[in-house]
Parts: structure tokens; sequence; C-alpha cells
């Protein structure tokens, strides 16, 4: 059975309680906190920077923490969440002017580097850099806010995907984020994924433990 991570997004978390809410959510089996940085510019919201990411390194929270940058320019933040304490780094291709360089800039500051691609960018962008990334982020909704529908053709994609990481021989995951729930987990794992992103569907819920043993046992079946 593959090796199946899940990222529950904290942007659906209560942020007056942030470090209590990533300890409650790892104890009930989290495997790595996502962390959605949007700017308002990139994308239509504004949330967190790397001081809050410190902060929780700071609180002495020790999961790998896998940060989504929905910003522009990237270069500036990638250094500040390596200096943060930030785990996993991705970004969005059309938000950098030099993908090679911002993806080298993640692995010597001692991250694993990813590309996440929007619902219409294509995968083309991996052609040429599958040796420089660590993970593959698939957005299933377009980016900008939590709670949306997952974008069904998101599962073809997924597919294609899943065969270009496997032709390539390297260890890359791949990742979906988006519309993630109990009921379409298993689905979007037959697809190829590995790496699930849910915000809402964990954290609108009273027992984290219980909805993440649920899309486990999804996983499982
Ligand atoms: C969207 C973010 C997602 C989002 C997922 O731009 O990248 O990580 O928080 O939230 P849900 O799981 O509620 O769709
Ligand atoms: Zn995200």
């Amino acid at each position: 059975m593959a090796d199946f991570k899940i990222a529950p997004s904290i942007l659906s978390a209560d942020f007056a309680r942030l470090g209590e809410e990533v300890e409650n959510v790892l104890a009930a089996g989290a495997d790595y906190v996502h962390f959605d940085v949007m700017d308002n510019h990139y994308v239509p919201n504004l949330t967190i920077g790397p001081m809050v990411c410190k902060a929780l390194r700071n609180h002495g929270i020790k999961a790998p923490i896998d940060v989504h940058l929905m910003v522009k320019p990237v270069d500036r933040m990638i250094g500040d969440f390596i200096e943060a304490g930030a785990s996993i780094i991705t970004f969005h291709p059309e938000a950098s002017e030099h993908i090679d360089r911002s993806l080298q800039m993640i692995r010597e500051g001692g991250c694993k580097s990813g590309l996440v691609f929007n619902p219409a960018t294509p995968l083309s962008y991996l052609e040429y850099v599958m040796d420089k990334v660590d993970m593959v982020l698939l957005m299933s909704v377009n980016p900008g806010f939590g709670g949306q529908k997952f974008i069904p053709a998101t599962l073809d994609k997924l597919k294609q995907a899943r065969k270009l990481i496997d032709q390539s021989g390297y260890d890359i995951r791949l990742e979906v984020d988006g519309g993630v729930t109990v009921g379409n987990i298993a689905e979007i794992a037959a697809a190829g994924a590995d790496t699930f992103v849910a915000g809402s569907a964990i954290f609108n819920t009273n027992d984290y433990q219980a909805t993440i043993d649920k899309m486990r046992a999804e996983l499982a079946a």
C-alpha cells in the first residue's frame, strides 16, 4: 500500500488558537501541517507569512510544515520560509520568473521543493525540472479560499502526473489540494495521489481524530 500522508490545511483552523489547533490535529494523526500563504496579488486573499511559521516552531511544533506559496514574486518568501523552519516549500510556476532557480533555492536551503499546478496549468512545466522537485501539488480548486468544491477533471490530471512521476524514476510525492473529503479521498487516491490536503473537511468537524481515522479507513479500503 502507498505511504499515504494527510496534511490538514490550517487555513480552516481557528487562528486565535493556532498553536493549540495544530497540536490537536497532529495528536489526531495528521502527518504534515499544510500552511497556505496568500498575498492578495497572486491570489485574491491574504493569510499568514513566515512569522507565523516561526511562531509554530517556537511553540514546539516538530512535524513537517508544508508551505504552499501563493505569492508573486516567490523568491524572497522562499528565503524567509527557510529561515522560519519550513520543511517543504511549493510554489506556482506562473508566479516565478525563474522556476529552475527557485527550485534550487529551496533545496539549497535544506527543504523539499515542489511545483503547484492550478486546475488549468499544464503539467508540461515539469518537463525539464523533474530532477529538482520532491513534490508535485495539483490544485483541485482555484487557489485562494478553503471550502470549495473538488473539480472532477483533477482525477485525469492526477493519473497523468502519476504516470510522469513513475516514468521519471524519481522519488516525488503527488499531493492534491482543494475539496478533499472523507467521501472522495479514496477516488483521489485511486487516481494516483499519495498526499492529501484537507482544510474544511477536518477543521470544520468537532472530532479531528474521528475524521482523520475515517480518511485513513477510506484509503485502506
Ligand atoms: C486553497 C488552499 C487550500 C485550502 C484547502 O487555495 O491552497 O489548501 O485551504 O481547503 P479545503 O480543504 O477546505 O478545500
Ligand atoms: Zn494549499
